[in-house]
């Protein structure tokens, strides 16, 4: 099979090298990619996965490359070509893709949606409500003290939520959103939750439009600095499996939460085919979803394909083709970490170009994986091109032993202004 993966992240990274290892597969193209996918290659062939100077955006380009490429299945990472309707387009056009359609991935699109449909098929969430009201709005915000999360209905780079701890904040989150439009038209309307405590997982499963397979927990660590502290960002540090959840609870959570998903999904004609990943709060009286996202998270997909064992050609196959239910899933009980390296100033602005060193010596230690997020080549160098800049990825007998496997790979690793977080996975391993 001939593959094209969409994206450029760490995510696609890690996507790229899991896809490759599969027998089936001779030649890749990744769209747009980046330095560390170009060294990728394929493990039947030994070809080397071509990157192409296309944005995963720019869907009129790559339909055309598609169409003259033929790829046997295109692959898509991140969440806006979904959003902007990729599948729908490469399926109207005879290609073959995976991911959700444009109906299903309103899970990802639409915060509103989400919450509307959680509500009616009784998935545990937030008490919430949406408004494009701003008056109306601040009322509802008004009900919870202000201790609550505003956030924007549509798309908004990952920085759509203002967590909010005075009714001061709610309303200047609301004037914000809904009066001066600063997400512009992603920012028509809000959703306003009650501020759940607890502690944040994520949950995977794959889907084919009738059968959804759950993967084991991971965490991510969203906020910039060391203890929780700063600003959110893309994530800075995942682990798997995380010892929150028991076998047995996580089994509760996929009935609690997946049961009524998928008869939802029935009930509305939603064909999802893809990955739905709820972003869940363990609470005192349970989980609660505070979110769906309906693509890999990155960067617990990083953590994920160094434990899985399935050829995830065929499983994405399946996926698109509605018979995942002929295969199980196997993890490797190994556990799995990765640590973001990311450009200085991040997620504020940063500097790019920088000369990332130490790159030959991390490829040489063993279970370590460096995956590359915001990299390009310049000439000899390998230089960052983004905030995250590196996943450095390790996996080990348990969480220790992985977490310090790769900090250890972390600190071989240099570029000017590099920061990560030094507790990653530390809760987990107490
Ligand atoms: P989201 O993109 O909706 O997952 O929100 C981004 C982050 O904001 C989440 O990962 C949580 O850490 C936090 N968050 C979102 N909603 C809530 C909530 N209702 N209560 C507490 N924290 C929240
Ligand atoms: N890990 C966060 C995300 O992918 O949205």
């Amino acid at each position: 099979m001939n593959l094209l993966v969409i994206g450029s992240g760490g995510r696609e990274h890690a996507l790229v090298w899991k896809l490759a290892q599969s027998p089936h597969v001779t030649r890749m193209w990744c769209g747009p990619g980046n330095a560390g996918i170009q060294q990728e290659q394929t493990e039947k062939t030994k070809r080397p996965v071509e990157c192409v100077n296309i944005g995963a955006e720019d869907l009129p380009k790559l339909l055309a490359f598609a169409q003259e490429k033929k790829p046997d299945l295109t692959v898509v990472g991140p969440d806006n070509p979904l959003a902007l309707g990729i599948v729908d387009l490469f399926q109207k056009n005879g290609l073959r893709i995976w991911g959700p359609n444009r109906k299903a991935v309103q899970f990802e699109s639409s915060k509103a949606f989400s919450q509307r449909f959680m509500e009616k098929y009784g998935i545990p969430t937030a008490a919430a409500g949406t408004f494009s009201d701003a008056n109306e709005a601040k009322k509802f915000g008004a009900k919870f003290g202000g201790k609550c999360a505003v956030k924007v209905d549509g798309l908004a780079l990952g920085k759509g939520v203002l967590i909010c701890s005075s009714e001061g904040e709610v309303n200047k989150a609301i004037d914000d959103i809904l009066v001066n439009k600063a997400f512009g038209e992603a920012g028509s309307r809000v959703v306003i939750q009650e501020f759940l405590e607890g502690i944040e997982i994520s949950l995977h499963a794959l889907c084919d439009g009738k059968t959804a397979k759950l993967f084991p927990t991971s965490q991510d660590h969203k906020r910039a600095l060391n203890g929780d502290e700063g600003l959110n960002t893309g994530g800075m540090g995942a682990y798997s499996p995380a010892p929150f959840l028991s076998e047995a609870k996580l089994a509760d959570a996929s009935r609690a939460i997946l049961d009524p998903w998928r008869r939802g999904c029935a009930a509305e004609g939603i064909d999802f085919r893809g990955i739905i990943y709820p972003g869940v709060m363990l609470t005192k009286t349970g989980p609660r979803v505070l979110e769906f996202n309906a693509r890999f998270g990155d960067p617990e997909t990083q953590v994920y394909l160094t434990r899985l064992e399935n050829d995830l050609v065929e499983l994405l196959d399946a996926s698109a083709n509605g018979t995942l239910d002929k295969f199980e899933l196997r993890w490797s009980p190994l556990a799995s970490v990765c640590v973001v390296m990311a450009s200085g100033g991040y997620p504020r602005s940063y500097a790019k170009g920088k000369p990332i060193r130490g790159l030959p010596e991390a490829a040489r230690l063993s279970n370590v994986k460096v995956f590359h997020a915001g990299s390009v080549r310049a000439g000899e160098q390998i230089v960052t091109s983004g905030g995250r800049v590196l996943g450095v990825t390790a996996w080990g007998k348990d969480l220790r032993g992985a977490r310090d496997a790769a900090y250890a790979a972390a600190e071989k690793l240099h570029f000017d202004g590099a920061h990560f977080r030094r507790d990653i996975a530390a809760k987990a391993v107490g």
